[in-house]
């Protein structure tokens, strides 16, 4: 059993795990806002001809240092940088973080969303961390009611990514009619996201009848917000977990009730754009090398994050490739200036 239990905390690379165990820890500590460098105005080269491009992310202050360096990462090997929107969805409507933004990217186009948390609260069952359980990791679900309806499609980022290439090549993937797009994963094993509960129940079990589903990774995802609102996907994934409640179907947080609803109906990316996996394994954040084959974004999800790694001053080797996208100013940097 409990072995079991660790391959599927291995296999499963949802980035918020760690984020909201330490975010629980930090909070009576009322960690102090940090401080970080003023990047450089990006402007959009010769060849740009892209529309916008539309991210979002979620924004928690404990994870802050990894938002600043993903979005430095997108403009920094973005063609039309200016051309990039970014939406944040945080639980505080939080000015002094919006401020914090403002002062790092002076000529950043985003946008800050509160996600009312009490919209899930109720709704979200026990998982085996306490971590996977915080009404942010459930945000996805819902930002399609939160975007304004100009916003028609977005490219949903997890906070510990940086980008190293042209986010428009994502952004331009052909949904071919779907509602997801994302690296899928065919040889991961779908069976251990669910329990045997749910796999004995036929008429559960059946939700799969028709169509052969992969595991695939949350925290990276283009999403049609036209169709998802359309087609009530909301809901199809608020139902999945109002079964959880009395019956339990999986172990996990908001991943498995999106699985139900999108896998094996999803367009697939180039896996490329999804090296996760970086943070290690769930429970000690072991160091992992990258997977073969060339590298468009890295994903840190697992326990390890670079920064915490690099702070304590046993990184991974991996740890070196985010480094550069570190706008943190220590203190101690900030005393010589
Ligand atoms: C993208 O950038 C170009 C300038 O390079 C600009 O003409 C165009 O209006 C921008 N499009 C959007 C949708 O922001
Ligand atoms: C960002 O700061 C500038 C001044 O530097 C201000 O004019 C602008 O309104 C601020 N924007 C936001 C979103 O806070
Ligand atoms: C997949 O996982 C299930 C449940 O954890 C296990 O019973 C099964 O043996 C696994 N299959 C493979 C091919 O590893």
């Amino acid at each position: 059993m409990a072995l079991s239990l660790l391959s599927l905390l291995g296999l499963l690379s949802v980035s918020t795990i760690l984020l909201h165990l330490d975010a629980a820890t930090a909070i009576p500590l009322q960690r102090a806002i940090p401080s970080f460098r003023e990047a450089p105005a990006f402007r959009n080269g010769a060849t740009c001809n892209s529309h916008a491009i539309h991210v979002v992310m979620p924004l928690d202050i404990n994870y802050i240092r990894g938002t600043m360096a993903a979005v430095l990462s997108i403009l920094q090997h973005s063609t039309c940088p200016e051309n990039v929107s970014f939406h944040f969805l945080s639980v505080h409507n939080d000015v002094d973080i919006s401020s914090l933004i403002n002062s790092t990217f002076p000529f950043l186009s985003f946008k800050m969303y509160q996600f009312d948390p009490n919209r899930v609260r109720s709704k979200i069952s026990k998982s085996v961390r306490q971590a996977l359980d915080q009404p942010l990791n459930y945000a996805r679900i819902y930002m399609v009611d939160i975007l304004p309806p100009s916003v028609g499609r977005v490219i949903y980022l997890d906070s510990d990514i940086i980008v190293v290439d042209d986010i428009a090549k994502l952004w331009g993937v052909d949904l071919g009619g779907k509602v997801l797009a994302a690296p899928e994963y065919c040889h991961a094993n779908f069976t251990s996201y669910f329990t045997e509960e749910f796999w004995s129940d036929r008429q559960l079990a059946g939700v799969f009848k028709g169509r052969q589903p992969c595991y695939f990774n949350t925290g990276v995802m283009v999403v049609d917000v036209e169709r998802w609102r359309k087609g009530g996907y909301t809901r199809k994934v608020e139902e999945w977990m109002a079964v959880q409640k009395h019956k339990r179907i999986y172990h996990l947080g908001s991943l498995p009730p999106i699985l139900l609803v999108f896998a094996g109906n999803i367009k697939g990316v180039e896996h490329r754009w999804n090296q996760h996996g970086l943070g290690g394994d769930n429970l000690e954040g072991r160091c992992r090398g990258l997977h073969p084959g060339p590298i468009s974004l890295l994903h840190w999800s697992g326990k390890g994050k670079p920064w915490l790694r690099l702070d304590s001053r046993r990184p991974c080797t991996v740890d070196y490739l985010w480094a550069p996208y570190d706008l943190y100013r220590s203190s101690r940097v900030a005393l010589e200036e």
